[in-house]
Order: structure tokens, then C-alpha cells, then sequence
């Protein structure tokens, strides 16, 4: 008896030291844990912040809460990553400090020393990081601040004067800032966000700032809806040589797209000074019609000869973020993104692609040419999968990609007579913890030539759909009952006429 106890005791205890030392090395394989897709090891997330190239490396900074699953004590948390795809955590870079939260904001590399705050030793590089973010006194104020990395963003020290903009609000938040060449001065991007308004201010040091004008009351702009993280940028037009245009992204909630919080985004000019929106304020442009993409907002410093403008939204909706069944970690941020600007009949509009860096994450490939969709088939299964496929899509088609877990079912497919792409999480498996989560969610997209193309990238909980080479992006969670899932692909009147399916590798291993 003696001997069969002592037995049990020495298996517990092998079983807590495996235990113990896989979640040291956090073992990226709990329930609904993507495998290509940025998360904390542990704790709350929400938006990206600061994303930022500096010296060979990508960071993504985050808003994170240090001490638990659910949002508070925000703080920057931080990660680099030299591809894009492969992340590596660092510690907490910018934390909640005497009752001043850090809320979000952007970084950008001082190449010039402009602020002063750079203590290079070399003469030949004289740059440095700086951060903007907006420091939130719960129930009080909102204000603008900077912090500085002399360090390649290892090491952050708050700046001494901040804040460096208070206009005395409680919603003034989420400065981006960039370098405006053609009226040599800093450009900071930030919103009054129960007003709709967005407001451009100019500096030449970062931390001395004038107001430059005011956006708003165009797109979604409705008194209950707050503007949050919003981002300039000017974008080349595909197929224009030499044509550019700005892009204002605003992100809103509620007043997104498919319901709760999203992204809309309005085309213009820029002069150094004030934004003039191509289109009548009444029209509305959005991001990504699915439910979870919010928050996004695109890297700095890009080197000029890569030249992609990438964005990187959070996959989560505050409707139910803090609700998402998943331990000992809470959200996860989007593929990044390359941005284009496209003619289109309708005017100027945004088109989204996976960066290039995601195919070095293929492994196998399941290829396959002219199915009948009228016979269910199962092409493939896996964890982590991108899909792409052609289909011809006659009046009455549909075209349907299932994905199945023992009883739970997400479907993406194409309603040709409705016009319209879709995802549909109804039925996806845990949908209860929320009653916004579980629902259908659809975009208009015209077939070319009766035909269109999809780009899928499936994470284990999350879907990204693109349709006809980005112009639209459809991009929601879901959860699944098991980490593997069936692709089986149905329809009526329509024909798969090329599918590639490939096994992605995961970037935790
Ligand atoms: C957007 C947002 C921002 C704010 C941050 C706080 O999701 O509400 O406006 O800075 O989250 O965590």
C-alpha cells in the first residue's frame, strides 16, 4: 500500500514538473491559441501600438495589463520580430505609473535627433525611438506624452516635461504621428473622440506642438459613436505611377460595420495642415466588414526601399472582448497587411493583401482543379491553413467553404444572386459567452468575369477571409470545438476551378 502511494506521490510529481516547465516556456498549444498569429503569453491585450521598423527589427507594441486576463492597469507591452512572423517578447515597455495609465499611441524613429532626447555617441547616427501615447487619468484626463529608447526600444524613459499636449479632456487619446517631408515637421494625428473629431497638430521636436485644424462630422459620425486610434498616410494608386493620395483611418466604436466596434477610413489630400475628404460626408468606408478588426493602424519607418504601408489590426470587439474563453491569454492581433489604394467605379478605395512574409510559413499543399461543388467534398484538415481558390460563380451559385470541428461548423462562402461574401459564426461552437458573438456577416463583391477568388488564412480560432485579391477582408474569430478542422468545400451551380490549401508552420516552436 505504502509502496503504491509513494508511487502516486512521484507521479504527481513528474506530472507538475512537465507541467510547470511547459508553461515557462509557454507552451503556445492551450485551446484556441493561434500558432501564427501575435498573442502574450499570458494576460490582457487590446490595440496594437507604436509599430514601428527600427534597425532590422519590427515592433509591435501592445496595450497589455501586466497583472491579469481582463483590461486595467494598461501599460505598453512589448515585442520585436525581424520578419514579421516570428515575435519575441521583451518585457513591459512603458507601465501605469502614479495613477497615469498608458494608453495608445505610435513611435517613430527621431533620425535627427529633432527632440533632443537622443544621446547617440555615434556622430554618423544621431536617431533614437520615440514614443507618443496618451496618458489617462481614470475619470479625470486625457493628454498627450512622449517617452525615449536610446536603446533600440530595449529600455524606455518617460520624458520629464510631459505632458507634452493637455487640453484639460477626459476623451483625448491615441496620437500617431509621422514626419510630413514637404513641410519639414513632425505630424501628429489624435481624436477628441466623444466629439468625432480628429485633430492634426505640427511639431518640430516632438515635444512642443501647435494645432494645425480639425476633421469631422463625415462617415460615422453619430453622437453615441466614439473615434479612437486613428492613423494618416498617403498611398500609392495601383496601376498610377506617380499617383497618390491620403488615407485617414478612423476607427470607431460603436457604429463598426458588422456591429460594435471597426474601422472606416476616408480618402483624400493632405497639405501639412488640414485634411479635405475626396468623397460627401455622408459616404461611409470601412476596413474590414467582419466583426473582429479594430484598432488598426499601420507601421512607421518602413525603409523607403520596401516602401509597403503594413497594418496590424486587434482580432476583437469590445462588445465582448473581455468575455472570449481563452486562459491564460485574451485576444490576438491580425495578419499584418499591406495597404494599396485602388481606382475602383465607386472612387478610390483601400485593398488589403497578406504581407509576402506569410508564405514563408507554407508547408504542405493540397492542390486541387475543377470539383462540381454540388458534391460535398473534404479537401484537406489542420491547425493552421491558408486557402486559396478560384470558383466560377453563375446567377444562382453558391459557393461554400466549411470548416467543421466535430459539431461546430463555420462557414465562408459566396451568395451569387445576393452578391455577397460571407462568414457565418453561427453555429462556429462556443458562441454563448456573448449574445453579439454568434451571427452572419457579409460584404458586397462583384465576380469578374463570373468568377471570384478567395484568400483565406484559418488560425485555429480565427478566420481571414480576402476576396478578389483584397478588396475586401472579412476577418472574425471563432472557437471552435477542436484545434484541428475539416476544409470541405459545397455549392450549388458553381465550380471550384483551382484550390491550393496549405499547412502553415507555427511561429511559437
Ligand atoms: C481602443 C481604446 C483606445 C484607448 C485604449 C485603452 O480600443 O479604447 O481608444 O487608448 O483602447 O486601452
Amino acid at each position: 500500500m505504502r509502496n503504491i502511494r509513494f508511487q502516486l506521490f512521484l507521479l504527481v510529481l513528474i506530472g507538475m514538473t512537465i507541467a510547470q516547465t511547459a508553461m515557462a516556456q509557454g507552451s503556445y498549444n492551450e485551446p484556441y491559441r493561434p500558432q501564427f498569429h501575435f498573442t502574450p503569453e499570458k494576460n490582457w491585450m487590446n490595440d496594437p501600438n507604436g509599430l514601428v521598423y527600427y534597425k532590422g527589427e519590427y515592433h509591435l507594441f501592445y496595450q497589455y495589463n501586466p497583472f491579469g486576463n481582463s483590461w486595467g492597469h494598461m501599460s505598453w507591452g512589448h515585442a520585436v520580430s525581424t520578419d514579421l512572423m516570428h515575435w519575441k517578447h521583451l518585457p513591459v515597455a512603458l507601465a501605469e505609473e502614479n495613477g497615469v495609465m498608458i494608453f495608445s499611441g505610435s513611435a517613430v524613429v527621431d533620425w535627427n535627433n529633432s527632440s533632443g532626447l537622443c544621446q547617440s555617441s555615434d556622430p554618423k547616427d544621431k536617431s533614437c525611438l520615440i514614443a507618443i501615447y496618451t496618458g489617462h487619468i481614470e475619470g479625470k484626463n486625457q493628454s498627450q506624452h512622449i517617452a525615449v529608447s536610446n536603446d533600440r526600444g530595449r529600455t524606455w524613459t518617460k520624458f520629464a516635461g510631459n505632458p507634452v499636449i493637455d487640453i484639460g479632456y477626459r476623451d483625448f487619446r491615441d496620437p500617431k504621428v509621422f514626419w510630413h517631408e514637404a513641410t519639414k515637421q513632425w505630424v501628429m494625428v489624435v481624436v477628441l473622440s466623444k466629439e468625432q473629431k480628429a485633430r492634426f497638430y505640427g511639431s518640430k521636436n516632438l515635444k512642443d506642438w501647435i494645432l494645425l485644424s480639425e476633421f469631422g462630422g463625415a462617415g460615422v459620425a453619430d453622437k453615441n459613436v466614439l473615434w479612437e486610434c486613428p492613423d494618416l498616410f498617403e498611398l500609392p494608386i495601383i496601376g498610377q505611377p506617380n499617383k497618390k493620395r491620403w488615407v485617414l483611418i478612423v476607427n470607431i466604436n460603436p457604429g463598426g460595420v458588422a456591429g460594435g466596434s471597426g474601422g472606416q477610413y476616408f480618402v483624400g489630400k493632405f497639405d501639412g495642415k488640414t485634411f479635405t475628404n475626396d468623397n460627401p460626408v455622408e459616404t461611409k468606408l470601412f476596413l474590414d466588414y467582419g466583426k473582429d478588426f479594430y484598432a488598426a493602424v499601420s507601421f512607421s519607418d518602413i525603409p523607403k526601399r520596401d516602401g509597403r504601408r503594413i497594418l496590424i489590426g486587434w482580432m476583437s470587439n469590445w462588445q465582448y472582448a473581455g468575455k472570449e474563453p481563452t486562459v491564460p491569454f485574451r485576444t490576438a492581433q491580425s495578419i499584418p497587411r499591406e495597404l494599396k489604394l485602388k481606382q475602383t467605379a465607386a472612387g478610390l478605395r483601400l485593398v488589403h493583401t497578406a504581407v509576402k512574409e506569410l508564405q514563408s510559413l507554407r508547408g504542405a499543399v493540397t492542390t486541387k482543379r475543377n470539383l462540381e461543388l454540388s458534391k460535398p467534398q473534404v479537401i484537406a484538415s489542420g491547425e493552421a491553413l491558408e486557402i486559396s481558390g478560384e470558383f466560377s460563380v453563375s446567377k444562382d451559385a453558391t459557393a461554400i467553404i466549411r470548416l467543421s470541428a466535430g459539431t461546430s461548423e463555420t462557414l465562408i462562402g459566396y451568395d451569387a444572386a445576393a452578391q455577397t461574401l460571407f462568414i457565418d459564426r453561427t453555429k462556429s461552437g462556443e458562441v454563448s459567452f456573448d449574445r453579439n458573438f454568434p451571427g452572419r456577416h457579409a460584404v458586397s463583391l462583384q465576380p469578374q468575369q463570373g468568377k471570384i477568388k478567395l484568400h483565406i488564412f484559418v488560425d485555429r480560432s480565427s478566420v481571414e477571409v480576402f476576396g478578389n485579391d483584397g478588396e475586401v477582408a472579412l476577418t472574425d474569430r471563432i472557437f471552435p470545438a477542436s484545434k484541428v478542422q475539416q476544409v470541405e468545400l459545397q455549392g450549388a451551380n458553381s465550380k471550384c476551378l483551382a484550390l491550393k490549401v496549405w499547412q502553415l508552420k507555427a511561429v511559437w516552436k
